[in-house]
């Protein structure tokens, strides 16, 4: 559950958009619409209508990689539909937002976005809430936004299709908010947003019950996919060009290939990283207690797996990881670093913190400062302890006021900074495979990432191509990224 493009972040909410920016287009400047009592200004969009003329959609991402692929998926099944995918509120005939809950400060952002809507919405114009609020506050979204149409959670994805034939036909209130269900949502319509980098679902849930969490909640059971069709999709994936496959999951290591073949999370690494024109393999997030060394082998034994492991510790201090219910101590963690460390690539090692949980003493916190001493991890995104509904860590006493929890954010992310200063500047004088993925507005500055998903900002004065794979040499380092220099093919063969 990471953004992992951005080393030593610290941020309540990452928004992502679709169809391009999010907010254009929203309260812009149009008189607000006579607004009635609950139910009265019930958009009329008839199938009829929808034949006349054609239906279009503006979709808008909150939150994680997980919900930015659940939105690929989305866009696919409405394009399949015939629907149109567009730019801005104003031209949709459809405005679905894909909710985050995982922080407070997440799930206000889109109650927010429903009261601009408000006072936006055209009598043509349907909305849709789905996601983790979605899954989180189910009907009662229509109670405190009476104009929204759609309450869907990611559990419930699979009967979208259903879902808009109930809207097209006209019904207002349309839900889908079953978790208890072993289906995971895998559509052939996909409308993916990268050429080259592809994410892949493998399992979707979580079944661990991290005492602050609401995923367990919103997201539902662990269901994996079986390995056949997740490999089947890899092939697809390959034949249409994608060299990289992210495979995703909330504990993607908890992967339990639910068909006769049986494959181990390591296991399908390998399979997928055989798969002819797959070049780089990552998954996220993995989870502490599942990761065996069966994966080191495979990222040790296997180049296209990439030498980089996301492996959140939320905190260094054993008592709190026992009130968190991590189901690890500080020991045991440690030893999980030090097997990733003793492999025979090197492999770059990225967490997530949260600083201020119930009960966070002075000296826990100093253990979370230690053991990033301990860890030398190469990016760490850290949070404040965001009290969320349902979660068992509610309970707890002994809040942490908001100014210590941002003091000692402040804290961690200072010494973060400087340890990811020192690592990267080690690196200067080194050769690194770095895929092209961005042109800057500079010239002959181009952008990728490493194996080792670290940024490089490189200069090559040939004319490039995105997607390509390249040799690039770093001349220089910052906390958050290395700046390099495309290597010659000359001096690649040390000529
Ligand atoms: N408060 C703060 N951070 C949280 N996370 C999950 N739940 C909470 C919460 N209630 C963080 C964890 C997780 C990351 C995706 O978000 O660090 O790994
Ligand atoms: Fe949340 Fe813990 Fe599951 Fe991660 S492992 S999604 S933090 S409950």
């Amino acid at each position: 559950m990471i953004n992992s493009d951005n080393m030593a972040n610290s941020f309540d909410i990452s928004v992502h958009s679709l169809a391009g920016n999010g907010r254009d287009g929203l309260c812009s400047g149009r008189l607000p619409l006579a607004q009635t009592e609950e139910g009265r200004r019930a958009p009329s969009l008839t199938v009829d209508d929808h034949a006349k003329q054609q239906a279009t959609f503006y979709l808008e991402t909150f939150g994680c990689q997980m919900n930015e692929h659940d939105s690929e998926k989305v866009a696919g099944v409405l394009l399949a539909r015939g629907y149109k995918q567009v730019e801005s509120v104003e031209a949709a005939s459809v405005v679905l937002y894909n909710t985050c809950s995982i922080r407070e400060k997440a799930a206000q952002k889109v109650f927010s976005r429903l009261g601009e809507f408000r006072f936006a919405q055209r009598q043509d114009q349907l909305i849709g809430v789905l996601g983790c609020v979605a899954q989180q506050e189910g009907e009662k979204i229509f109670t405190r936004a009476p104009w929204v149409n759609l309450v869907c959670g990611s559990a419930s994805y699979r009967k979208l299709p259903q879902l808009l034939a109930e809207l097209e036909a006209g019904n207002r209130r349309v839900t889908g908010l079953e978790t208890d269900t072993d289906e995971t949502f895998e559509t052939e319509v996909t409308r993916r947003d990268n050429p080259w980098r592809a994410y892949l679902t493998i399992i979707e849930g979580c079944d661990k019950a991290c005492s602050y969490c609401v995923v367990p909640f919103t997201r539902g059971p662990e269901r994996s996919r079986s390995s056949a069709s997740i490999l089947e999709e890899v092939r697809k994936l390959a034949g249409a060009g994608y060299t990289e496959v992210q495979l995703l999951g909330q504990t993607v290591n908890s992967y339990a290939d639910p068909s006769a073949r049986g494959m181990r999370f390591s296991e399908l690494l390998v399979a997928v990283a055989e798969v002819q024109g797959i070049r780089r393999v990552r998954f996220t997030t993995s989870h502490p207690r599942d990761f065996g060394k069966d994966i080191v082998e495979a990222m040790e034994t296997v180049p296209e797996v990439c030498e980089h492991v996301h492996l959140p510790v939320q905190s260094g201090s054993t008592k709190v990881l026992r009130a968190m219910a991590r189901t690890y101590t500080r020991d045991e963690y440690l030893e999980k670093i030090a097997m990733l460390r003793a492999a025979k690539r090197e492999i770059s090692l990225t967490t997530d913190i949260i600083v201020g949980f119930p009960g966070e003493t002075d000296k826990d916190f100093e253990e979370t400062l230690s053991l990033l001493d301990a860890a030398q991890y190469d990016g760490a995104f850290s949070f404040k302890y965001s009290p969320r509904p349902n979660t068992p860590s509610l309970k707890i006493a002994d809040a942490i006021p908001e100014e210590e929890k941002s003091r000692r954010l402040a804290l961690l992310m200072e010494k973060q900074r400087e340890i990811q200063r020192a690592r990267n500047e080690k690196l200067v004088g080194r050769h690194f495979e770095v895929m092209v993925e961005g042109k800057s507005r500079r010239e002959n500055q181009w952008s990728g990432h490493t194996s080792s998903n670290k940024v490089m900002n490189f200069t090559s004065r040939e004319q490039e191509s995105l997607g390509d794979y390249l040799q690039v040499k770093v001349i220089s380092a910052t906390p958050n990224s290395l700046v390099g220099e495309k290597l010659s093919a000359a001096a690649i063969h040390g000529v």
